[in-house]
């Protein structure tokens, strides 16, 4: 695995931008797996930047987000549908039939995590996928455990999750209990994996995932069996290792 250090989150925003940017260039009708949270904000800003300036292009891209909240409307501030709209894809070229979230809100929900990994898989997988990492080690919504779940499922969030997501909430029972989430099957079979961290509330996770243990305790530490993982840490997410 790689891991590259930095001074601030906004250089490992620019960091994780033009390795994206160079994926398209490549590849323009590449497959991007994308992450929300707090962490991929300047790596999105930056691509906007890129994208105003003409040096990438989405027109051809597909992107799968992660995750999803259950049961939160797509309109509702806290839904991952908002913040990837508000955030990103407003402000560049995707064909909106090529961006793919998973619905929090199907009648089925167990429907719903078999239907979004075969659109997946008839997409051809996964060429680059983003991650943040939680402070427990997650990635995506896969929440600390005895084992990694392979397939899209629907998971109870952690305390601790609900808790670092309780910022974005009016209160901590608005945080929703339970989302959808891309399993690590999916993840680990994407061809490049590209994980942020920033600050020091991640330090001890990003160091359990790469000095400790392959454990589902840590499930970001499965990333390491992957041929072509990048970490981009800035040097208090790194300050553990
Ligand atoms: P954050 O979330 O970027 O808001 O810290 C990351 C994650 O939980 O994966």
């Amino acid at each position: 695995m790689q891991v590259h250090l930095y001074d601030s989150s906004a250089q490992v925003g620019q960091a994780a931008a033009i390795l994206i940017g160079a994926q398209l260039i490549g590849k323009p009708g590449s497959v991007l797996g994308l992450a929300t949270g707090s962490t991929p904000i300047p790596t999105y800003r930056e691509l906007i930047r890129m994208h105003r300036a003409g040096a990438v292009d989405f027109s051809s891209a597909v992107s799968f987000n992660l995750d999803e909240y259950c049961r939160l409307p797509e309109q509702h501030p806290c839904s991952y549908h908002y913040f990837m709209r508000n955030e990103f894809f407003n402000h560049v070229n995707f064909a909106p039939s090529n961006t793919h979230m998973p619905n929090g809100n199907a009648v089925d929900l167990l429907a719903e995590c078999a239907r979004y990994d075969q659109v997946i898989a008839k997409a051809g997988g996964i060429d680059l996928q983003l991650l943040g990492i939680g402070r427990n080690g997650h990635i995506g919504f896969n929440e600390p455990s005895d084992q990694f779940v392979y397939g899209c499922h629907v998971v109870k969030l952690t305390p601790s999750t609900i808790q670092a997501n309780r910022r974005f909430f009016d209160t901590e029972a608005d945080v929703p209990r339970e989302a959808i989430s891309l399993g690590i099957g999916s993840i680990i079979s994407a061809k490049r994996i590209v994980l942020l961290a920033t600050g020091y509330d991640k330090a001890q996770a990003v160091c359990r995932a790469i000095r400790e243990d392959i454990d589902p305790a840590t499930q970001a530490s499965i990333l390491r069996t992957h041929p072509d993982v990048i970490f981009l840490l800035d040097r208090a997410a790194a300050s553990k290792l």
